[in-house]
Protein backbone atom coordinates (compact mmCIF):
# COMPACT_ATOMS: atom_id res chain seq x y z
CA UNK A 1 0.00 0.00 0.00
CA UNK A 2 1.38 3.40 -0.37
CA UNK A 3 0.14 6.65 0.73
CA UNK A 4 0.48 9.95 -0.88
CA UNK A 5 0.39 12.88 2.01
CA UNK A 6 -0.96 15.74 0.47
CA UNK A 7 -0.93 17.82 3.13
CA UNK A 8 2.33 18.91 5.30
CA UNK A 9 2.89 17.28 8.91
CA UNK A 10 1.02 18.27 11.59
CA UNK A 11 -2.30 17.14 10.22
CA UNK A 12 -5.40 16.85 11.71
CA UNK A 13 -7.21 13.48 12.10
CA UNK A 14 -9.51 15.06 8.76
CA UNK A 15 -6.67 16.01 7.22
CA UNK A 16 -4.81 12.70 7.49
CA UNK A 17 -8.23 11.10 6.07
CA UNK A 18 -7.27 13.37 3.00
CA UNK A 19 -4.42 10.98 1.99
CA UNK A 20 -4.80 9.74 -1.26
CA UNK A 21 -3.61 5.67 -1.63
CA UNK A 22 -2.62 3.34 -4.21
CA UNK A 23 -2.87 -0.22 -3.28
CA UNK A 24 -1.10 -3.51 -5.21
CA UNK A 25 -1.42 -7.26 -4.88
CA UNK A 26 0.54 -8.97 -2.51
CA UNK A 27 1.32 -11.56 -4.69
CA UNK A 28 0.71 -15.66 -4.81
CA UNK A 29 -1.45 -17.04 -2.32
CA UNK A 30 -2.12 -13.34 -0.12
CA UNK A 31 -5.30 -12.46 0.93
CA UNK A 32 -5.41 -8.25 -0.06
CA UNK A 33 -8.51 -7.90 2.03
CA UNK A 34 -7.06 -6.96 5.03
CA UNK A 35 -4.74 -4.52 3.23
CA UNK A 36 -7.62 -3.06 1.47
CA UNK A 37 -10.17 -2.53 4.31
CA UNK A 38 -6.98 -0.39 5.98
CA UNK A 39 -6.29 1.85 2.90
CA UNK A 40 -10.69 2.15 2.96
CA UNK A 41 -10.32 3.38 7.02
CA UNK A 42 -6.94 5.65 6.51
CA UNK A 43 -7.35 7.57 3.36
CA UNK A 44 -10.32 9.00 1.16
CA UNK A 45 -9.19 8.11 -2.24
CA UNK A 46 -8.08 4.24 -2.87
CA UNK A 47 -6.71 3.63 -6.33
CA UNK A 48 -6.40 -0.12 -7.05
CA UNK A 49 -4.48 0.34 -10.69
CA UNK A 50 -5.57 -1.45 -14.07
CA UNK A 51 -2.49 -3.75 -13.81
CA UNK A 52 -3.59 -4.87 -10.51
CA UNK A 53 -5.64 -7.71 -9.33
CA UNK A 54 -6.77 -7.93 -5.87
CA UNK A 55 -7.48 -11.43 -4.24
CA UNK A 56 -10.38 -11.04 -1.73
CA UNK A 57 -10.42 -14.38 0.40
CA UNK A 58 -12.11 -12.95 3.35
CA UNK A 59 -15.29 -10.90 3.71
CA UNK A 60 -14.99 -6.75 3.39
CA UNK A 61 -16.79 -5.00 5.82
CA UNK A 62 -16.65 -1.52 4.69
CA UNK A 63 -19.88 -0.18 6.59
CA UNK A 64 -20.15 3.20 8.48
CA UNK A 65 -17.44 5.18 6.17
CA UNK A 66 -17.97 8.81 4.95
CA UNK A 67 -16.37 10.84 1.91
CA UNK A 68 -14.99 7.67 0.45
CA UNK A 69 -13.52 7.42 -3.33
CA UNK A 70 -12.81 3.70 -4.46
CA UNK A 71 -10.64 4.32 -7.11
CA UNK A 72 -10.86 0.60 -9.00
CA UNK A 73 -9.17 0.76 -12.21
CA UNK A 74 -7.77 -3.33 -11.84
CA UNK A 75 -9.68 -6.35 -10.88
CA UNK A 76 -11.34 -7.17 -7.38
CA UNK A 77 -11.52 -10.92 -7.62
CA UNK A 78 -13.40 -12.98 -4.99
CA UNK A 79 -11.48 -16.47 -4.23
CA UNK A 80 -13.75 -19.13 -5.36
CA UNK A 81 -13.97 -21.02 -2.17
CA UNK A 82 -17.41 -22.50 -1.74
CA UNK A 83 -16.59 -24.02 1.33
CA UNK A 84 -15.55 -20.95 2.98
CA UNK A 85 -17.71 -18.01 1.92
CA UNK A 86 -20.70 -20.14 2.26
CA UNK A 87 -19.79 -19.82 5.86
CA UNK A 88 -18.17 -17.18 6.21
CA UNK A 89 -20.19 -14.41 3.99
CA UNK A 90 -22.03 -11.80 6.34
CA UNK A 91 -25.53 -13.06 6.65
CA UNK A 92 -28.57 -10.69 6.02
CA UNK A 93 -32.47 -12.12 7.07
CA UNK A 94 -34.06 -11.02 4.07
CA UNK A 95 -34.47 -13.99 1.70
CA UNK A 96 -31.63 -15.62 3.59
CA UNK A 97 -28.76 -14.05 1.91
CA UNK A 98 -25.26 -13.19 2.66
CA UNK A 99 -22.21 -10.74 1.11
CA UNK A 100 -19.13 -10.64 0.43
CA UNK A 101 -18.86 -6.93 0.65
CA UNK A 102 -20.76 -4.88 2.61
CA UNK A 103 -20.28 -1.12 1.63
CA UNK A 104 -22.03 1.71 3.39
CA UNK A 105 -21.90 5.20 4.89
CA UNK A 106 -21.96 9.01 3.38
CA UNK A 107 -20.69 10.45 0.24
CA UNK A 108 -19.10 7.27 -1.48
CA UNK A 109 -17.57 6.78 -4.51
CA UNK A 110 -16.80 3.41 -6.76
CA UNK A 111 -15.41 3.55 -9.97
CA UNK A 112 -12.38 3.81 -12.20
CA UNK A 113 -13.39 1.20 -14.98
CA UNK A 114 -12.65 -1.78 -13.29
CA UNK A 115 -13.87 -4.96 -12.65
CA UNK A 116 -15.42 -6.63 -9.98
CA UNK A 117 -14.74 -10.41 -10.65
CA UNK A 118 -17.39 -12.79 -8.25
CA UNK A 119 -15.92 -15.87 -9.43
CA UNK A 120 -19.44 -17.01 -9.82
CA UNK A 121 -18.78 -20.86 -11.71
CA UNK A 122 -17.43 -22.35 -8.88
CA UNK A 123 -20.89 -21.26 -7.21
CA UNK A 124 -23.06 -22.54 -10.28
CA UNK A 125 -21.60 -25.86 -10.51
CA UNK A 126 -22.09 -26.30 -6.73
CA UNK A 127 -25.58 -24.69 -6.23
CA UNK A 128 -26.34 -27.56 -9.03
CA UNK A 129 -25.53 -30.25 -6.97
CA UNK A 130 -26.67 -28.54 -3.25
CA UNK A 131 -29.82 -26.53 -3.67
CA UNK A 132 -29.48 -25.24 -0.19
CA UNK A 133 -25.85 -23.76 -0.76
CA UNK A 134 -25.98 -20.20 0.79
CA UNK A 135 -24.59 -17.89 -2.14
CA UNK A 136 -22.85 -14.53 -1.83
CA UNK A 137 -24.36 -11.33 -2.84
CA UNK A 138 -21.17 -9.39 -4.67
CA UNK A 139 -22.14 -6.51 -3.00
CA UNK A 140 -24.50 -4.97 -0.57
CA UNK A 141 -24.86 -1.50 -0.19
CA UNK A 142 -26.06 -1.06 3.39
CA UNK A 143 -27.47 2.01 5.07
CA UNK A 144 -25.46 3.87 1.90
CA UNK A 145 -26.74 7.39 1.83
CA UNK A 146 -25.19 9.47 -1.42
CA UNK A 147 -23.32 7.26 -3.06
CA UNK A 148 -22.27 6.79 -6.53
CA UNK A 149 -21.36 3.73 -8.03
CA UNK A 150 -20.19 4.54 -11.76
CA UNK A 151 -17.65 3.22 -14.75
CA UNK A 152 -17.49 -0.34 -13.54
CA UNK A 153 -18.24 -3.72 -14.76
CA UNK A 154 -19.11 -6.76 -13.07
CA UNK A 155 -18.33 -10.55 -13.53
CA UNK A 156 -19.88 -13.68 -12.98
CA UNK A 157 -22.05 -12.92 -9.62
CA UNK A 158 -22.86 -16.32 -7.72
CA UNK A 159 -26.14 -15.27 -6.45
CA UNK A 160 -27.25 -11.05 -7.00
CA UNK A 161 -24.85 -8.71 -8.37
CA UNK A 162 -26.06 -5.80 -6.37
CA UNK A 163 -28.24 -5.77 -3.28
CA UNK A 164 -29.21 -2.27 -2.17
CA UNK A 165 -30.27 -2.56 1.76
CA UNK A 166 -31.03 0.60 3.77
CA UNK A 167 -29.94 3.13 1.01
CA UNK A 168 -30.71 6.81 0.29
CA UNK A 169 -30.04 8.72 -2.58
CA UNK A 170 -27.67 5.60 -4.58
CA UNK A 171 -27.17 6.28 -8.65
CA UNK A 172 -25.46 3.34 -10.73
CA UNK A 173 -24.56 4.76 -13.63
CA UNK A 174 -22.62 2.69 -16.67
CA UNK A 175 -22.20 -0.87 -15.30
CA UNK A 176 -21.85 -3.81 -17.39
CA UNK A 177 -22.78 -6.71 -15.26
CA UNK A 178 -22.52 -10.12 -16.84
CA UNK A 179 -23.05 -13.27 -15.63
CA UNK A 180 -22.13 -16.56 -18.15
CA UNK A 181 -21.74 -19.93 -17.13
CA UNK A 182 -19.14 -21.96 -19.17
CA UNK A 183 -21.09 -24.95 -18.28
CA UNK A 184 -24.23 -26.93 -18.45
CA UNK A 185 -25.18 -25.37 -14.91
CA UNK A 186 -26.60 -21.82 -15.31
CA UNK A 187 -26.03 -18.75 -13.70
CA UNK A 188 -29.35 -18.85 -12.19
CA UNK A 189 -30.50 -16.14 -9.22
CA UNK A 190 -27.95 -13.76 -10.37
CA UNK A 191 -30.53 -10.47 -10.12
CA UNK A 192 -29.26 -7.46 -11.04
CA UNK A 193 -30.41 -5.28 -8.31
CA UNK A 194 -32.52 -6.01 -5.25
CA UNK A 195 -33.57 -2.90 -4.07
CA UNK A 196 -34.79 -2.57 -0.30
CA UNK A 197 -35.70 -0.40 2.38
CA UNK A 198 -34.54 2.01 0.21
CA UNK A 199 -35.19 5.62 -0.90
CA UNK A 200 -34.31 7.44 -4.37
CA UNK A 201 -32.44 5.24 -6.02
CA UNK A 202 -31.56 5.40 -9.74
CA UNK A 203 -29.99 2.89 -12.23
CA UNK A 204 -28.99 4.02 -15.46
CA UNK A 205 -27.06 3.55 -18.73
CA UNK A 206 -26.37 0.18 -17.79
CA UNK A 207 -25.86 -3.44 -19.85
CA UNK A 208 -27.05 -6.94 -18.29
CA UNK A 209 -26.57 -9.97 -18.79
CA UNK A 210 -27.78 -12.65 -16.55
CA UNK A 211 -30.06 -15.33 -15.72
CA UNK A 212 -32.42 -13.62 -13.07
CA UNK A 213 -34.35 -10.44 -12.26
CA UNK A 214 -32.45 -7.19 -14.27
CA UNK A 215 -33.78 -4.87 -11.67
CA UNK A 216 -35.98 -6.23 -8.71
CA UNK A 217 -38.22 -4.19 -6.11
CA UNK A 218 -38.46 -5.48 -2.75
CA UNK A 219 -40.16 -4.20 0.06
CA UNK A 220 -40.43 -0.40 1.02
CA UNK A 221 -38.62 0.13 -1.89
CA UNK A 222 -39.48 4.15 -2.99
CA UNK A 223 -38.44 6.88 -5.77
CA UNK A 224 -36.95 4.98 -7.83
CA UNK A 225 -35.49 5.67 -11.47
CA UNK A 226 -34.03 2.69 -13.98
CA UNK A 227 -33.71 4.19 -17.34
CA UNK A 228 -31.63 3.14 -20.09
CA UNK A 229 -30.74 -0.70 -19.36
CA UNK A 230 -29.91 -3.41 -21.60
CA UNK A 231 -31.02 -6.27 -20.02
CA UNK A 232 -30.80 -10.01 -21.49
CA UNK A 233 -31.52 -13.17 -20.62
CA UNK A 234 -33.39 -12.16 -17.48
CA UNK A 235 -36.63 -12.42 -15.86
CA UNK A 236 -37.20 -8.55 -16.25
CA UNK A 237 -37.89 -5.72 -14.42
CA UNK A 238 -39.92 -6.56 -11.06
CA UNK A 239 -41.86 -5.08 -8.09
CA UNK A 240 -41.76 -8.03 -5.93
CA UNK A 241 -42.24 -10.24 -4.58
CA UNK A 242 -44.54 -8.00 -1.88
CA UNK A 243 -46.51 -9.74 0.49
CA UNK A 244 -44.44 -13.05 1.43
CA UNK A 245 -44.12 -12.75 5.10
CA UNK A 246 -47.33 -12.39 7.25
CA UNK A 247 -47.88 -10.02 9.42
CA UNK A 248 -45.34 -7.61 7.42
CA UNK A 249 -46.93 -4.45 5.26
CA UNK A 250 -44.63 -3.56 1.94
CA UNK A 251 -44.64 -0.57 0.49
CA UNK A 252 -43.58 -0.02 -3.44
CA UNK A 253 -44.11 3.45 -4.34
CA UNK A 254 -43.08 5.95 -7.38
CA UNK A 255 -40.97 3.82 -9.58
CA UNK A 256 -40.43 4.60 -13.34
CA UNK A 257 -38.76 2.42 -15.72
CA UNK A 258 -38.14 4.26 -18.82
CA UNK A 259 -36.01 3.36 -21.70
CA UNK A 260 -35.41 -0.43 -21.44
CA UNK A 261 -34.33 -2.85 -24.10
CA UNK A 262 -35.39 -6.42 -23.02
CA UNK A 263 -34.10 -9.80 -25.23
CA UNK A 264 -34.15 -13.09 -24.42
CA UNK A 265 -36.47 -12.94 -20.91
CA UNK A 266 -39.12 -14.49 -19.28
CA UNK A 267 -40.85 -11.18 -18.30
CA UNK A 268 -40.72 -7.55 -19.64
CA UNK A 269 -42.19 -5.51 -17.09
CA UNK A 270 -43.80 -7.55 -14.06
CA UNK A 271 -45.77 -6.92 -10.45
CA UNK A 272 -45.44 -10.07 -8.41
CA UNK A 273 -47.70 -10.25 -5.50
CA UNK A 274 -47.97 -13.36 -3.09
CA UNK A 275 -51.73 -14.58 -3.04
CA UNK A 276 -52.46 -18.08 -1.08
CA UNK A 277 -52.79 -18.49 2.75
CA UNK A 278 -50.56 -16.85 5.95
CA UNK A 279 -49.21 -14.53 3.23
CA UNK A 280 -48.50 -10.67 4.31
CA UNK A 281 -49.84 -7.46 2.67
CA UNK A 282 -48.54 -4.33 1.20
CA UNK A 283 -49.33 -1.62 -1.30
CA UNK A 284 -47.41 -1.32 -5.24
CA UNK A 285 -48.59 2.57 -5.84
CA UNK A 286 -47.97 4.83 -8.98
CA UNK A 287 -46.14 2.60 -11.26
CA UNK A 288 -44.88 3.63 -14.49
CA UNK A 289 -43.25 0.83 -16.89
CA UNK A 290 -42.73 2.98 -20.04
CA UNK A 291 -40.38 2.79 -23.73
CA UNK A 292 -39.70 -0.89 -23.09
CA UNK A 293 -38.64 -2.73 -26.27
CA UNK A 294 -38.43 -5.83 -26.18
CA UNK A 295 -37.43 -8.96 -28.01
CA UNK A 296 -38.07 -12.98 -27.81
CA UNK A 297 -39.42 -12.14 -24.47
CA UNK A 298 -41.76 -14.78 -23.02
CA UNK A 299 -44.42 -12.63 -20.54
CA UNK A 300 -43.53 -9.34 -22.19
CA UNK A 301 -46.38 -7.73 -19.77
CA UNK A 302 -47.96 -9.18 -16.08
CA UNK A 303 -48.81 -9.87 -13.05
CA UNK A 304 -48.29 -13.05 -11.18
CA UNK A 305 -50.24 -13.59 -7.92
CA UNK A 306 -50.39 -17.08 -8.51
CA UNK A 307 -53.87 -16.89 -10.48
CA UNK A 308 -55.18 -20.33 -9.07
CA UNK A 309 -54.66 -19.41 -5.75
CA UNK A 310 -56.01 -15.31 -6.12
CA UNK A 311 -59.81 -16.59 -5.93
CA UNK A 312 -59.44 -18.49 -2.78
CA UNK A 313 -56.80 -16.80 -1.02
CA UNK A 314 -56.52 -13.18 -2.39
CA UNK A 315 -53.20 -11.41 -2.37
CA UNK A 316 -53.68 -8.54 0.57
CA UNK A 317 -51.26 -6.50 -1.40
CA UNK A 318 -53.11 -3.64 -3.50
CA UNK A 319 -51.93 -2.58 -6.61
CA UNK A 320 -52.93 0.83 -7.71
CA UNK A 321 -51.67 3.90 -10.38
CA UNK A 322 -49.82 1.49 -11.96
CA UNK A 323 -48.74 2.56 -15.79
CA UNK A 324 -47.54 0.46 -18.66
CA UNK A 325 -47.33 2.65 -21.84
CA UNK A 326 -45.62 1.81 -25.13
CA UNK A 327 -44.14 -1.37 -25.09
CA UNK A 328 -43.39 -2.79 -28.06
CA UNK A 329 -41.64 -5.58 -29.54
CA UNK A 330 -42.18 -9.82 -29.85
CA UNK A 331 -43.36 -12.75 -27.47
CA UNK A 332 -42.36 -16.04 -27.40
CA UNK A 333 -45.46 -17.50 -25.87
CA UNK A 334 -49.09 -16.48 -27.08
CA UNK A 335 -50.11 -14.68 -24.35
CA UNK A 336 -48.01 -11.30 -24.07
CA UNK A 337 -50.21 -9.73 -21.29
CA UNK A 338 -51.34 -11.34 -18.69
CA UNK A 339 -52.88 -9.04 -16.04
CA UNK A 340 -54.05 -11.11 -13.58
CA UNK A 341 -55.33 -9.67 -9.84
CA UNK A 342 -56.91 -11.37 -7.05
CA UNK A 343 -60.87 -10.56 -6.65
CA UNK A 344 -62.28 -7.39 -4.65
CA UNK A 345 -60.67 -4.81 -6.19
CA UNK A 346 -56.96 -5.29 -5.20
CA UNK A 347 -56.11 -3.53 -8.21
CA UNK A 348 -57.26 -0.39 -8.93
CA UNK A 349 -56.67 2.88 -11.92
CA UNK A 350 -54.32 0.40 -14.01
CA UNK A 351 -53.45 2.16 -17.20
CA UNK A 352 -52.25 0.64 -21.14
CA UNK A 353 -50.96 2.77 -23.65
CA UNK A 354 -49.67 2.17 -27.02
CA UNK A 355 -49.10 -1.36 -26.19
CA UNK A 356 -48.13 -2.65 -29.33
CA UNK A 357 -46.77 -6.46 -28.93
CA UNK A 358 -46.86 -9.54 -31.78
CA UNK A 359 -46.33 -13.24 -30.98
CA UNK A 360 -44.29 -14.05 -34.25
CA UNK A 361 -46.26 -17.76 -34.12
CA UNK A 362 -49.36 -16.88 -34.02
CA UNK A 363 -52.17 -14.49 -32.80
CA UNK A 364 -50.93 -12.39 -29.89
CA UNK A 365 -53.32 -12.74 -26.38
CA UNK A 366 -54.10 -9.93 -23.95
CA UNK A 367 -55.59 -11.42 -20.90
CA UNK A 368 -56.99 -9.71 -17.93
CA UNK A 369 -58.55 -11.08 -14.87
CA UNK A 370 -60.77 -8.90 -11.64
CA UNK A 371 -59.07 -5.55 -13.37
CA UNK A 372 -60.65 -2.67 -14.82
CA UNK A 373 -58.02 -1.33 -17.52
CA UNK A 374 -58.19 2.10 -18.42
CA UNK A 375 -56.45 3.58 -21.74
CA UNK A 376 -55.97 2.77 -25.62
CA UNK A 377 -55.00 -0.68 -25.70
CA UNK A 378 -57.86 -1.35 -22.59
CA UNK A 379 -59.12 -3.10 -25.75
CA UNK A 380 -56.64 -5.09 -26.72
CA UNK A 381 -57.63 -7.13 -23.53
CA UNK A 382 -61.89 -7.28 -24.27
CA UNK A 383 -63.63 -8.29 -21.14
CA UNK A 384 -61.26 -9.31 -18.79
CA UNK A 385 -62.33 -12.42 -16.52
CA UNK A 386 -64.18 -12.16 -12.90
CA UNK A 387 -63.81 -14.86 -10.55
C1 LIG B 1 -5.83 -15.86 -2.47
O1 LIG B 1 -5.61 -15.91 -1.08
C2 LIG B 1 -5.95 -17.14 -0.47
C3 LIG B 1 -5.81 -16.99 1.03
O2 LIG B 1 -4.55 -16.53 1.38
C4 LIG B 1 -5.05 -18.23 -1.05
O3 LIG B 1 -5.42 -19.47 -0.49
C5 LIG B 1 -5.24 -18.27 -2.54
O4 LIG B 1 -4.34 -19.19 -3.12
C6 LIG B 1 -4.98 -16.91 -3.15
N1 LIG B 1 -5.32 -16.92 -4.56
C7 LIG B 1 -4.46 -16.50 -5.46
C8 LIG B 1 -4.94 -16.52 -6.89
O5 LIG B 1 -3.36 -16.10 -5.17
C1 LIG C 1 -18.97 -4.24 10.33
O1 LIG C 1 -18.16 -3.41 11.10
C2 LIG C 1 -18.89 -2.57 11.98
C3 LIG C 1 -17.92 -1.58 12.60
O2 LIG C 1 -16.80 -2.22 13.06
C4 LIG C 1 -19.59 -3.42 13.00
O3 LIG C 1 -20.34 -2.62 13.89
C5 LIG C 1 -20.55 -4.35 12.26
O4 LIG C 1 -21.16 -5.24 13.17
C6 LIG C 1 -19.79 -5.15 11.22
N1 LIG C 1 -20.80 -5.83 10.39
C7 LIG C 1 -20.81 -7.13 10.21
C8 LIG C 1 -21.92 -7.68 9.40
O5 LIG C 1 -19.95 -7.85 10.68
C1 LIG D 1 -27.21 12.64 -3.68
O1 LIG D 1 -25.92 12.13 -3.84
C2 LIG D 1 -25.13 12.85 -4.78
C3 LIG D 1 -23.84 12.09 -4.96
O2 LIG D 1 -23.23 11.80 -3.75
C4 LIG D 1 -24.92 14.25 -4.25
O3 LIG D 1 -24.18 14.98 -5.20
C5 LIG D 1 -26.28 14.91 -4.05
O4 LIG D 1 -26.09 16.17 -3.46
C6 LIG D 1 -27.13 14.06 -3.13
N1 LIG D 1 -28.46 14.61 -3.07
C7 LIG D 1 -29.00 14.97 -1.92
C8 LIG D 1 -30.39 15.50 -1.98
O5 LIG D 1 -28.42 14.86 -0.86
C1 LIG E 1 -18.49 3.49 -19.03
O1 LIG E 1 -17.61 2.69 -18.27
C2 LIG E 1 -16.55 2.12 -19.02
C3 LIG E 1 -15.76 1.25 -18.08
O2 LIG E 1 -16.53 0.17 -17.62
C4 LIG E 1 -15.70 3.21 -19.64
O3 LIG E 1 -14.72 2.64 -20.44
C5 LIG E 1 -16.58 4.12 -20.48
O4 LIG E 1 -15.81 5.21 -20.93
C6 LIG E 1 -17.72 4.66 -19.63
N1 LIG E 1 -18.63 5.41 -20.48
C7 LIG E 1 -18.94 6.66 -20.19
C8 LIG E 1 -19.91 7.31 -21.13
O5 LIG E 1 -18.47 7.27 -19.23
C1 LIG F 1 -28.26 -13.02 -24.42
O1 LIG F 1 -28.93 -14.08 -23.78
C2 LIG F 1 -28.99 -15.24 -24.59
C3 LIG F 1 -29.90 -16.23 -23.89
O2 LIG F 1 -29.61 -16.33 -22.55
C4 LIG F 1 -27.56 -15.76 -24.82
O3 LIG F 1 -27.59 -16.90 -25.62
C5 LIG F 1 -26.75 -14.67 -25.50
O4 LIG F 1 -25.42 -15.08 -25.60
C6 LIG F 1 -26.81 -13.38 -24.71
N1 LIG F 1 -26.21 -12.30 -25.49
C7 LIG F 1 -25.31 -11.48 -24.98
C8 LIG F 1 -24.86 -10.38 -25.88
O5 LIG F 1 -24.87 -11.57 -23.85
C1 LIG G 1 -42.28 -1.05 5.51
O1 LIG G 1 -42.79 0.16 6.03
C2 LIG G 1 -43.98 -0.04 6.78
C3 LIG G 1 -44.53 1.32 7.12
O2 LIG G 1 -43.55 2.12 7.67
C4 LIG G 1 -43.63 -0.87 8.03
O3 LIG G 1 -44.78 -1.11 8.77
C5 LIG G 1 -43.07 -2.21 7.56
O4 LIG G 1 -42.65 -2.96 8.65
C6 LIG G 1 -41.89 -1.98 6.63
N1 LIG G 1 -41.55 -3.26 6.01
C7 LIG G 1 -40.38 -3.83 6.18
C8 LIG G 1 -40.14 -5.09 5.43
O5 LIG G 1 -39.51 -3.33 6.89
C1 LIG H 1 -45.03 8.93 -9.33
O1 LIG H 1 -43.67 8.56 -9.29
C2 LIG H 1 -42.83 9.39 -10.06
C3 LIG H 1 -41.42 8.83 -9.93
O2 LIG H 1 -41.37 7.54 -10.41
C4 LIG H 1 -42.90 10.80 -9.55
O3 LIG H 1 -42.11 11.63 -10.37
C5 LIG H 1 -44.32 11.29 -9.57
O4 LIG H 1 -44.39 12.57 -8.96
C6 LIG H 1 -45.20 10.34 -8.78
N1 LIG H 1 -46.59 10.76 -8.93
C7 LIG H 1 -47.40 10.89 -7.89
C8 LIG H 1 -48.78 11.31 -8.19
O5 LIG H 1 -47.03 10.66 -6.74
C1 LIG I 1 -44.30 9.77 -4.16
O1 LIG I 1 -44.12 10.94 -4.91
C2 LIG I 1 -45.01 11.99 -4.50
C3 LIG I 1 -44.82 13.11 -5.47
O2 LIG I 1 -43.48 13.48 -5.57
C4 LIG I 1 -44.66 12.37 -3.06
O3 LIG I 1 -45.54 13.36 -2.62
C5 LIG I 1 -44.80 11.15 -2.18
O4 LIG I 1 -44.38 11.45 -0.87
C6 LIG I 1 -43.94 10.02 -2.70
N1 LIG I 1 -44.17 8.82 -1.92
C7 LIG I 1 -43.22 8.25 -1.20
C8 LIG I 1 -43.60 7.04 -0.44
O5 LIG I 1 -42.07 8.69 -1.14
C1 LIG J 1 -49.25 7.11 -27.60
O1 LIG J 1 -48.52 7.31 -28.79
C2 LIG J 1 -48.93 8.48 -29.49
C3 LIG J 1 -48.18 8.45 -30.82
O2 LIG J 1 -46.83 8.08 -30.64
C4 LIG J 1 -48.61 9.68 -28.64
O3 LIG J 1 -49.03 10.87 -29.29
C5 LIG J 1 -49.35 9.56 -27.32
O4 LIG J 1 -48.98 10.63 -26.47
C6 LIG J 1 -49.00 8.25 -26.65
N1 LIG J 1 -49.83 8.08 -25.48
C7 LIG J 1 -49.32 7.97 -24.25
C8 LIG J 1 -50.29 7.82 -23.13
O5 LIG J 1 -48.13 7.96 -24.05
C1 LIG K 1 -43.22 4.19 -28.90
O1 LIG K 1 -42.11 5.05 -28.80
C2 LIG K 1 -41.30 5.00 -29.94
C3 LIG K 1 -40.06 5.77 -29.61
O2 LIG K 1 -40.40 7.00 -29.04
C4 LIG K 1 -42.09 5.58 -31.10
O3 LIG K 1 -41.29 5.55 -32.26
C5 LIG K 1 -43.30 4.73 -31.31
O4 LIG K 1 -44.13 5.34 -32.29
C6 LIG K 1 -44.10 4.61 -30.04
N1 LIG K 1 -45.11 3.59 -30.24
C7 LIG K 1 -46.35 3.79 -29.92
C8 LIG K 1 -47.27 2.64 -30.18
O5 LIG K 1 -46.74 4.83 -29.43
Amino acid sequence: MRFIALLPLGLSAFQVAAAQCTITALGTGKDDAPQLLTAVKACSTVTIPSSTTLNISSPLNMTGLSNKHLNLEGTIKFNPSVTYWSKNGFPFSYQTQITYWILGGTNLLLDGGGLIDGSGQAWYDAFASDSSLLRPVTLTLYQATNVVVQNIRYANSPEWFNFVNGGKNVTFNNVTLSAVSTSKNGAVNTDGWDIYLSDTVTIKNSVINNGDDCVSFKPNTTNVLVSGLSCNGSHGISVGSLGQYAGIYDIVENITATNIKMSNAQNGARIKCWAGSGVGSGIVKNITFEFFTETAVENPVCYETSSSECSEFPSNTLIQDIFFTNITGTGTSSTVADLGCSPDSRCSDINVNNLSLSYPSGTAKYTCQNVQLSGNSASLFGTCKTT
